[in-house]
C-alpha cells in the first residue's frame, strides 16, 4: 500500500471516530487533507471546526464546513491531526508544515488527541526528523546559539513565515531521549513561541495505516 493509500485510509478510519453536530479541532498537513476531504464526502455534518492553518481553514470551508476561532470554544471532544513522528508514548514531532503553535493550542483545547499516520511516522526514538521550533523574527539569533548550545544544529526555514508572522528554526542532532524534559527546556527560551515536541500533551491514540489494515495503539 503506498503512503497516499495509507493516509487516506487512516483518514476514513478517523471520520468515523467524529461525532455528529460536534465542534471538533482539525490539524494541517497531507494527511489531514485526505480527513477532511473524507469528512466531507461522509456527508456526517459537524457543527464547525477550528483550524491549525489558514491552508485547512480554506480547505475545510471549500467543502461548506464551518471554521470558527479557537476562542469561541471551551473546549474540543475531539482533535484530529498528523505528525513528522510518533513513538510508543504517542509522544510527538510535528510543525514539518510550519503550524505547530496553533496545533499545540488545539491540542491543549482537546478532550481526545487522535493521531493518523502512515507506517513511516513511527519511530522508536524521536529525533530523526529536524525539531521545527517557531521563534520571533528578532530572537533569531539569540535562540539560534541557546540551540546551539544545547547541541543542536539550526537552520532557518528558507522563505517560509508562519501563520502568526514567525520564523521557524529546524534542528538537526538534538538529544530528544528525555522529550517532556526536552520540551519545557525549549519553550524555556526567551523568543521561542514553541518547538515540536509534543509530550508534555501527546497524543490519545494513534491510528496507523499498514497493508494489512488501519492499527489503533494507546500510549504505551
Ligand atoms: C504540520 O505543521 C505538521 O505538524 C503536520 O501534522 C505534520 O507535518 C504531518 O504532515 P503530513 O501529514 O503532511 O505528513
Amino acid at each position: 500500500m503506498s503512503a497516499e493509500s495509507q493516509k487516506q485510509a487512516v483518514a476514513e478510519a478517523a471520520v468515523a471516530e467524529v461525532e455528529a453536530d460536534s465542534v471538533i479541532g482539525v490539524g494541517s498537513g497531507t494527511t489531514v487533507n485526505y480527513f477532511i476531504d473524507a469528512l466531507a464526502d461522509s456527508g456526517k455534518k459537524v457543527e464547525a471546526a477550528v483550524a491549525a492553518s489558514e491552508a485547512s481553514a480554506e480547505r475545510l470551508m471549500t467543502h461548506g464546513i464551518e471554521v470558527v476561532d479557537a476562542n469561541s470554544v471551551r473546549e474540543l471532544s475531539l482533535y484530529v491531526d498528523g505528525a513528522d513522528e510518533v513513538n510508543r508514548h504517542l509522544q510527538m514531532i510535528k510543525g514539518g508544515g510550519g503550524a505547530l503553535t496553533r496545533e499545540k493550542i488545539i491540542a491543549a483545547l482537546s478532550q481526545r488527541f487522535l493521531c493518523i499516520a502512515d507506517e513511516s511516522k513511527r519511530v522508536t526514538v524521536l529525533g530523526d526528523f529536524p525539531l521545527p521550533v517557531e521563534v520571533i523574527p528578532m530572537a533569531r539569533s539569540y535562540v539560534g546559539r541557546k540551540l546551539i548550545e544545547m547541541g543542536g544544529r539550526p537552520d532557518l526555514r528558507k522563505d517560509f513565515i508562519t501563520d502568526n508572522g514567525n520564523i521557524i528554526l529546524d534542528v538537526r542532532h538534538l538529544d530528544l531521549s528525555q522529550p517532556i524534559a526536552r520540551e519545557r527546556e525549549l519553550n524555556g527560551i526567551a523568543g521561542v513561541v514553541t518547538n515540536g515536541l509534543f509530550a508534555v500533551r501527546p497524543a490519545d491514540e494513534l491510528f496507523v495505516a499498514t497493508d494489512t489494515g488501519v492499527q489503533r495503539f494507546e500510549a504505551a
